[in-house]
């Protein structure tokens, strides 16, 4: 393993497709091994854009524009942040020799349609799933749901994250209500949907799971996985408000979802972080999804972790030793903006610092909508009485309660 200097002939250069929260995190891990990072969004000056290397705005679902900055930046690794990428072009790069795709071209052709993943799990794999169908027309939708997916029920079209189009049906009376939602949420002018049976699940999980290069002895050079603890999250209309780890389980449900996650994620091969997304109920776990990569409710792991997620994306993908363990419980509550506007302020930062262990990430977007996530508050370690987790989530809340978006 080598890395080279930035900015000269020798860099190790790695291309963010994405430049989110998620991403900024990752470039900055990156940046702190010596990488040259090149920051790729479809807006300006997104949280990404402002700590790399270099920074593009393209619409990274053009094909020939991607593939055409790709041929000008010859990075060695691509590291797509985001869903909304042509990833059929992505597997062209990678079959080409161009750039190796993280974690492989496959991996995201397969995630950025729930459909790909969806079977992979249930029909390939035969990993417990919620029963599901897919439509595409109202008519459909409705046979879907009569012939066997039941009430109450989930519709969401095939591509779409963060809860976008996503809504629920508890009877025959929501049933075109929900249609229209997701024909209005989809990423892309195509009108597929997954229906889903609503699982009744106690809890919800993200199990990070890492591939990366063995170090031990007889295993060095082969790719093996490991888990962090397991993170708690509570979802509103389809998108993560709050997050804790260490979530406690019983052991059958952590060691059923590791299993899980290990098939799941192997099946889509390469090294990286993946956030393999579970329901439990008693010692039943359920799979939902899996993002090849780093996951919002994973934030957490900057206030839990010797190494966050993205650090561990960071090593993973270079080829680096990763270790996952747990420093100590902590919770995450997310900052949303609240007004529609570009060029907000914050107030109350100090108010939130004064939170006993907490810390704050503003992410730098641009605009701020009502319901955009602009930062995240972060609380970490054991009080003296009572439920540690319990109280480092009330923490987190307080803080991020706390910061307040103004209009300038
Ligand atoms: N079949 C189901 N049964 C019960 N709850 C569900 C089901 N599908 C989704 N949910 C709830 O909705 C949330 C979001 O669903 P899902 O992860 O599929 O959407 P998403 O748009 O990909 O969201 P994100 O991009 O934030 O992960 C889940 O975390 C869960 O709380
Ligand atoms: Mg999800």
């Amino acid at each position: 393993m080598k890395i080279g200097t930035p900015l000269s002939k020798s860099a190790t250069k790695v291309m963010l497709l994405g430049s989110g929260e998620l991403g900024k995190e990752v470039i900055i891990a990156l940046q702190r091994l010596g990488v040259e990072v090149i920051a790729v969004d479809r807006y300006d000056n997104a949280p990404g854009h402002q700590v790399a290397h270099r920074s593009h705005t393209i619409n990274m679902t053009d094909g020939d524009a991607l593939k055409a900055l790709v041929k000008l930046e010859q990075p060695h690794l691509i590291v797509p942040e985001i869903e909304a990428i042509d990833t059929n072009m992505l597997a062209e790069i990678e079959a080409e020799g161009l750039a190796e795709v993280i974690p492989t071209a496959r991996a995201t052709q397969l995630t950025m349609n729930r459909e790909g993943i969806r079977r992979l799990a249930a029909e390939e794999l035969k990993i417990p799933t919620s029963r599901y169908a897919f439509a595409e027309s109202l008519n459909e939708l409705q046979m879907a749901i009569d012939g066997g997916v039941g009430y109450p029920c989930i519709v969401k079209p095939v591509m779409s994250s963060s809860g976008k189009g996503q809504s629920t049906i508890l009877e025959p009376e929501d049933v075109s209500k929900a249609w229209d939602y997701a024909m209005s949420g989809g990423r892309v002018s195509h009108n597929r949907v997954i229906v889903e049976e609503m699982i009744d699940f106690d809890y919800e999980i993200t199990l990070l799971t890492v591939r990366a290069l063995s170090y031990q002895e007889n295993k060095n050079g082969e790719v093996q996985t490991v888990f962090c603890e397991p993170i708690g999250h509570k979802q509103v209309n389809g998108d993560y408000v709050e997050s804790w780890q260490p979530q406690p389980m019983s052991k059958k449900a952590l060691t059923r979802s590791r299993e899980i996650a290990e098939a799941v994620t192997g099946q889509l091969g390469g090294r990286g972080l993946f956030g393999v997304e579970l329901f439990i109920k008693g010692d039943d776990v359920w799979f939902s999804e899996v993002s090849p990569r780093p996951h919002d409710t994973g934030m957490v792991t900057m206030a839990t972790q010797a190494q966050n997620e993205f650090e561990l994306h960071a090593r993973a993908i270079l080829g680096l030793p990763v270790d996952t363990s747990l420093r100590e419980p902590g919770a995450s509550a997310v900052i949303y903006g609240g007004l529609e506007k570009k060029g907000i302020a914050f107030t109350g930062i100090d108010e939130a610092l004064r939170v006993p262990q907490t810390d704050l990430r503003l992410f730098g977007k641009p605009e701020s909508f009502a319901r955009r996530r602009m930062g995240v508050a972060l609380a970490y370690g054991n009080n003296k009485s009572g439920n540690s987790i319990e109280d480092a989530l009330k923490r987190a809340k307080q803080a991020a309660s706390m910061v307040k978006p103004v209009s300038e």
